[in-house]
């Protein structure tokens, strides 16, 4: 396997903004379907924007820098904006992942999402699973949605996960 990064080396050694905000507006709590490592990201929001983000991960060396660099990523974006991170741009922030590790950045996305769902709901709104705001398709949404768990969960259970790439 190619070595991590730099950049990965550094977050794994010395992670960002572990831990749980206090009171959160968002929480986001994701197992990665792959492997079965988990993730909680919990956010604060205020006009906004996310002003604070904290993590716990449990999972490999790749998924605790994807966790740590996601925080730095999306402290002081909007919600709109951070809703446009995805799990490559994560992975090339860290200046790349190993082929094989590619899969650990869909833990991130996947817990941005969930903690920005989390908290559209409590504001009285809902985010479609494709991430869009104002989703005008949300029914072919959820349905492509279900299909690619269906996908992935046929891959997990041949044993074809490695190398494989979450893409939204
Ligand atoms: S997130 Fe599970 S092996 Fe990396």
């Amino acid at each position: 396997m190619q070595p991590y990064t730099e950049k990965v080396m550094d977050h794994v050694r010395n992670p960002r903004n572990v831990g749980e905000i206090e009171d959160p507006d968002g929480v986001g709590e994701v197992g990665n379907p792959v492997c079965g490592d988990m993730m909680r990201l919990t956010i604060k929001v205020r006009d906004n924007h996310i002003q604070d983000a904290k993590f716990q991960t449990f999972g490999c060396g790749a998924a605790i820098a994807v966790s740590s660099m996601l925080t730095e990523l999306v402290i002081g974006k909007t919600i709109e904006d951070a809703l446009r991170i995805s799990n490559r741009m994560v992975a090339e922030a860290l200046d790349g992942l190993p082929p094989v590790k590619m899969h650990c950045s869909a833990l991130g996305e996947d817990a941005l999402r969930a903690a920005i769902r989390d908290y559209m709901s409590r504001q009285g709104k809902s985010l479609c699973v494709c991430g869009d705001l104002n989703c005008p398709h949300r029914n072919d949404c959820e349905e492509r949605n279900k299909a690619r768990e269906a996908a992935h969960a046929h891959a997990h259970d041949h044993g074809e996960h490695e190398g494989h790439e979450h893409q939204d």
